[in-house]
């Protein structure tokens, strides 16, 4: 496929960039403050916005592109959002669902800090096992803990009952 990408420069604060391919024109403007969650796996915008807690109702802007071309994957999703920086437990789970996804930080409209989101070896605190029977759903002072086993396709191993929960499974709880 065929795509151009031009970067006019309007002003320090104004950039207008037009990604052209045959009829398709997009038009972005920058962001002054705030986080470009970048990479997402394609289709995994919204879930990136349900971790966020972000319904539109804030008030900020958030601009969001989905199935676009990219350089690394096939085709990926963006977020946008302005006056926002992630907290780490978001980090963790925009991590599960969209494993190569970078971390842009903005400050007055540069990138000053980019971040590509990792998965440790165990992850504990933000999934449950969704095996109702484990002993980390019994009431007990057992946290729920797992191993992961793979990052895409994401699969990840209870360490009490052996359970394995993908994406859609973790989706569940977010
Ligand atoms: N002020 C801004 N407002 C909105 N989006 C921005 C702003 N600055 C950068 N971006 C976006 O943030 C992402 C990272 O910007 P960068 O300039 O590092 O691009 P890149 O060199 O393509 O990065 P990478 O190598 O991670 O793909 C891009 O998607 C870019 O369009
Ligand atoms: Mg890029
Ligand atoms: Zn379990």
């Amino acid at each position: 496929m065929k795509e151009h990408k031009t970067t006019y420069h309007l002003s320090k604060f104004a950039e207008v960039v037009f990604v052209s391919r045959p009829g398709q024109e997009l038009y972005v403007k920058k962001i002054r403050n705030g986080t470009v969650i970048d990479h997402i796996s394609a289709g995994h915008a919204l879930d990136v916005l349900k971790i966020l807690n972000i319904d539109g109702h804030e008030g900020d802007i958030v601009s969001i592109a989905m199935n676009v071309a990219s350089k690394h994957q096939n085709k990926k999703d963006i977020v946008k959002v302005e006056g926002r920086e992630l907290k780490p437990g978001e980090v963790d789970k925009i991590a599960l669902i969209a494993p190569g996804a970078t971390i842009n930080i903005i400050r007055e409209f540069e990138v000053t800090e980019k971040n590509r989101v990792k998965l440790p070896e165990t992850i504990g605190g933000i999934v449950r096992c969704a095996n109702p029977s484990c002993v980390s759903n019994a009431g007990e002072p057992v946290s729920p803990r797992f191993k992961v086993e793979k990052e895409d396709p994401l699969k990840l191993r209870c360490f009490y009952c052996a359970r394995i929960m993908e994406k859609q499974d973790v989706l569940k709880q977010f």
